[in-house]
């Protein structure tokens, strides 16, 4: 494992309670972060399983302290400015800044375009596009105050560099945030703030658990014969949480410092097809 010495930063991890959240929390703690963890903690009309749960957020903030460092729980719905806001001036009453924004919050859904009914679209660019934005929003306007910089790394998806049937608004999403990251980068520049995200492969997470048991296997499987595996090494499947919080550490580390405004696969070669 890469070594990163994160002591004395702060990270503020959006959708912690499981998944990618949880493990991108437990690798900034285990490389000396403070880790703020957020979460909805309850779920949403549109999305057919399961999101993380409150108790499962407090779950994360024990495994932050497990690591060594300080946790602070909030639960908190990125498509809402107003708990966003309340969440990062929380997090800066309590820990006195934040130094990395993971912003790793999303769901998934799907529906052919031409059937997808309007708060199923309306849900998922709240979620997946706009929560990313407001949480930049927030964050940034700290790093301008403090004037020290700060790094801003978001989850995008593979589905930000191409189409996937039935993911209409997933994928608008997904290209959207690499487009934010882009123009964000841009902007906080002169602020020495790096902004970046990634572009993970299917994951092994609750979210791909939770859609193929609402989906089937069959749907997924019509879909991996338009896009082709997932994984171009092994036997094609998932990679794990860990694969994608080991960018999420180089992206947020001085190793990185001259990387911004890209888009890193992290794609077991998905897109090299
Ligand atoms: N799993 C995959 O195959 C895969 C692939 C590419 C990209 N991604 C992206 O990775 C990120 C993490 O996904 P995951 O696989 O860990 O999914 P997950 O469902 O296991 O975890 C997502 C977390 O986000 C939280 N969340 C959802 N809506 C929220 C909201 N409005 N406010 C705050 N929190 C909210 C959920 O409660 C949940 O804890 C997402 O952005 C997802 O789109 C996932």
């Amino acid at each position: 494992m890469v070594q990163y010495d994160f002591s004395g930063q702060v990270a503020f991890v959006t959708g912690a309670a499981h998944g990618q959240g949880r493990s991108h929390a437990q690798h900034y703690a285990k490389h000396g972060a403070d880790v703020v963890v957020t979460d909805i903690g309850h779920n949403v009309e549109t999305v057919p399983y399961d999101l993380g749960t409150g108790d499962e957020l407090d779950e994360t903030a024990s495994i932050v302290e497990d690591e060594g460092q300080e946790a602070l729980a909030i639960e908190m719905d990125v498509r809402d400015g107003s708990q966003v806001e309340a969440a990062v001036e929380e997090a800066i009453d309590e820990f006195g800044r934040i130094d990395i924004l993971a912003n790793n919050a999303g769901i998934e859904s799907m529906a052919h375009a031409v059937e997808m009914d309007e708060m199923t679209w309306d849900e998922m660019i709240d979620t997946n596009l706009k929560g990313v934005w407001l949480a930049a929003k927030h964050v940034g306007k700290h790093f301008i105050d403090r004037g020290d910089g700060g790094k801003i790394v978001s989850t995008a998806s593979t589905a930000g560099a191409v189409g996937i049937p039935s993911n209409a608004h997933y994928v608008s999403a997904k290209h959207g945030v690499v487009g934010l990251t882009k123009t964000l980068a841009l902007e906080l520049a002169e602020y020495d703030v790096n902004v970046n995200c990634i572009g993970p492969t299917g994951v092994d997470t609750p979210m791909i658990s939770g859609m193929t048991e609402a989906y089937g296997d069959e749907v997924l499987e019509d879909i991996g014969a338009m896009t082709g595996p997932w994984n171009v090494f092994g036997d094609g499947g998932m990679i794990e949480a860990r694969d994608i919080s080991e960018a999420y550490l180089w992206l947020s580390s001085d190793a990185a410092r001259y990387v911004t405004g890209i888009y890193l696969p992290v794609d077991a070669g998905f897109l090299a097809k």
